[in-house]
């Protein structure tokens, strides 16, 4: 039943395609001691030389034991931006299906769409960044594939409770993306566990966050393996490196380090929103369960310009729907916080 529903979803073309076998899908066994003469590459050992595992499988045994999850129900890809864009490509009929989006939201979202000539219906969320779920579900036609949601929120900061996802899921009979890149930082916590129940949701995490690794490119889907099977199916063969497979999996020893970072800049949060909060120029802050802050202020422009002569890289969020007026600010390191802060008391009396 679940199978047939998936397959009900996926685009005719991506049903039909016959996939392109690599060299490395042809032999799996990656540790055999055999002589390697299928792929055309150099046989001069540098650690490098060798095509990468298409499925990472290594890698995803290690995360799935720690995700609670199947290996099968895993796709990695070169940043969760990649996996977003497979997302699309294998569910969006170009031309023909449409996405519902929840702005204010992360941008690539809408990038993603219209590369993939998906139209974006927008549903904002309300003034407090909630979803309004009787006006999504009142623009849903038939059109529609794909509903994404983004929790912990960018730029807002703000979790979406679990029981409207699955809300969200009972009414909806499409996919339901639930883009949790911020979700270590959050107490509202993942859905991965509605995962068994629905098997059109699809859960993003990223290694750029709490993990620590933006630069590696390291960005995870987890769905039903139906969903993953297709994922792959169509996937670019190789689509995560060596290097990145390799420093991926040294991040299980630092689990320690990173659970203590979590707890650190959760409190730095904290502490940062009540300094900033007798800042003159700052007019209100969002409840944040990320790593991140949305600052209402009274001049957006004038307060980055003068961040930046103090030589702090703010984000001015100002252009997006409901955000006039706002700065987002990444939590720091302590040091980096209570600089940031002073440039708050220098800026205000000038
Ligand atoms: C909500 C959200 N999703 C995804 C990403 C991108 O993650 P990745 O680095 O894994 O591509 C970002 C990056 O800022 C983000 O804010």
């Amino acid at each position: 039943m679940n199978d047939l529903e998936i397959k009900r979803l996926v685009r005719p073309m991506v049903r039909e395609i016959a996939p392109y076998r690599s060299a490395r899908d042809e032999f799996e066994d990656f540790g055999a001691q055999k002589i390697f003469m299928d792929a055309n590459e150099n046989p001069y050992n540098t650690d490098t030389n060798r095509y990468p595992d298409p499925l990472q499988r290594k890698l995803k045994r290690v995360l799935a034991k720690i995700k609670g999850v199947s290996d099968n129900q895993i796709l990695l890809g070169n940043g969760s931006d990649e996996v977003l864009d497979l997302i699309f490509r294998t569910f969006c009929e170009p031309g023909h299906d449409e996405v519902i989006l929840l702005p204010p939201t992360y941008g690539m979202y809408r990038v993603l769409a219209q590369l993939n000539s998906v139209k974006v219906v927008d549903v904002p969320l309300d003034e407090s960044f909630e979803l309004d779920l009787a006006a999504i579900m009142s623009s849903v036609n038939e059109k529609t594939k794909l509903i994404i949601v983004c929790s912990p929120n960018n730029p807002s900061g703000n979790a979406i409770p679990l029981l409207q996802i699955q809300s969200l899921l009972d009414q909806f009979s499409g996919l339901v993306v639930v883009d949790e890149a911020y979700v270590d930082f959050s107490e509202v916590g993942t859905s991965l566990d509605l995962l068994e129940k629905y098997p059109r949701l699809i859960i993003c995490q990223t290694f750029s966050k709490a993990y620590g690794m933006a630069g590696i490119r390291l960005g995870i889907g987890f769905a039903h393996p139906t969903v993953i099977d297709f994922f792959n199916k169509i996937k670019p063969p190789y689509n995560v490196n060596v290097l990145t497979q390799i420093k991926a999996l040294s991040v299980f020893n630092l689990t320690d380090v990173l659970e203590r970072q979590v707890r650190e800049l959760i409190g730095e949060r904290k502490k940062m929103k009540e300094k900033l909060l007798s800042v003159g120029f700052v007019k209100k802050i969002y409840p944040s369960d990320a790593n991140f802050l949305l600052v209402l202020v009274d001049d957006a422009k004038k307060r980055y310009d003068q961040f930046l002569e103090q030589g702090i890289v703010v984000r001015s969020r100002s252009s997006l729907l409901g955000c006039a007026n706002t700065l987002r600010v990444t939590i720091g390191t302590p040091k980096e916080n209570i600089t940031f802060i002073n440039a708050c008391k220098t800026i205000d009396q000038l």
